[in-house]
């Protein structure tokens, strides 16, 4: 038998940096969504008590320092299944780039797991694996339009999916840790987007309203520094772009298109200035 299971991108509509914690993290309040951009993994059992991840990607690692390993450990400490898992990831999801591709991954192999073994986990119980791998993970075993508080753990669904519409998402050719940009920002001197008036514009599905809501505390620090980022946002917003920030802790930029014809037309008008241009639809969800 093999599962199959589905892994989306997300991204950032709204960040906000709120404090930092004694344990060294920081609070956040988020609202994230998921795109059509997506990894695909599939599971089978292995007779033997083993892990095997198999990648399409030469860029990660295939050990414990990947998320599915780490997922699939999680799991088997947990409800001591008999028998090993064989994961097959096939990436499409750019890497470090702020769209949560290893979270959606780990995400994935919980509900893929879950159901390769008949394990009958709740959300609630793969949430509780999921926070020590990664504070992502808990939007996206759940995947819905979302207001995510707390380290990233508290997600609550809004009352409607973001109002569809095309994204473009620009990757340009940095990698961006996001230990190490928490680690280098200085809380009391960020901006803050309105997150309580980006919630309400998409609950009461008014686009427009949204486009001026988007926002991301963790901006500054980026783009001063790689101005490129800055650069992309700039462009996308003169070739037509509703409005471009960047997602999580970047360097990916996302810009909102309400018509296809002109997201294509964003995205071309980047292509010679950057190789990863994407242009995809928000999830209905
Ligand atoms: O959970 P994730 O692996 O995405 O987090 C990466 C790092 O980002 C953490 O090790 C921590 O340094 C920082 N972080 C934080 N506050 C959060 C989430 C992440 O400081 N709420």
């Amino acid at each position: 038998m093999e599962i199959i299971e589905k892994a989306p991108a997300k991204i950032n509509l709204g960040l906000d940096v709120l404090y930092k914690r004694d344990d060294g993290y920081h609070e956040l309040e988020m609202v994230m969504a998921s795109i059509d951009l997506s990894d695909r993994l599939t599971f089978k059992r292995l007779p033997k008590n083993e892990i095997i991840i198999e990648t399409n990607s030469g860029f990660l690692p295939t050990d414990r320092k990947n998320n599915i390993f780490q997922a699939i450990e999680a799991m088997q400490k947990t409800y001591q299944f008999d028998g090993g898992v064989h994961a097959i990831l096939q990436k499409n999801i750019p890497v470090a780039a702020g769209l949560g591709g290893g979270s959606s991954d780990a995400a994935a192999t919980f509900r893929g797991v879950n159901r390769l073994f008949d394990l009958n986990a709740n959300l609630d119980d793969l949430t509780r694996l999921a926070i020590p791998i990664g504070t992502d993970i808990p939007f996206c075993l759940q995947g819905e339009t979302a207001l995510v508080t707390g380290l990233g753990e508290i997600v609550t669904p809004l009352k409607n999916p973001i109002p569809q519409c095309w994204v473009v998402l620009v990757k340009p050719k940095i990698s961006v840790s996001t230990p190490r940009v928490f680690s280098k920002i200085e809380v009391d001197s960020l901006s803050h987007p309105d997150i309580s008036s980006l919630k309400s514009s998409i609950e009461m599905g008014d686009y427009q309203s949204m486009t001026q809501h988007l926002g991301n505390s963790l901006e500054d620090y980026t783009t001063r520094k790689f101005p490129v980022v800055q650069h992309i946002k700039d462009k996308m917003i003169q070739f037509g772009a509703d409005a471009a920030v960047m997602s999580g802790s970047g360097p990916t930029v996302i810009g909102l298109c309400d018509k296809k014809t002109r997201a294509l037309h964003v995205a071309n008008s980047l292509k010679g200035f950057c190789q990863e241009v994407y242009v995809v639809r928000t999830l209905n969800k």
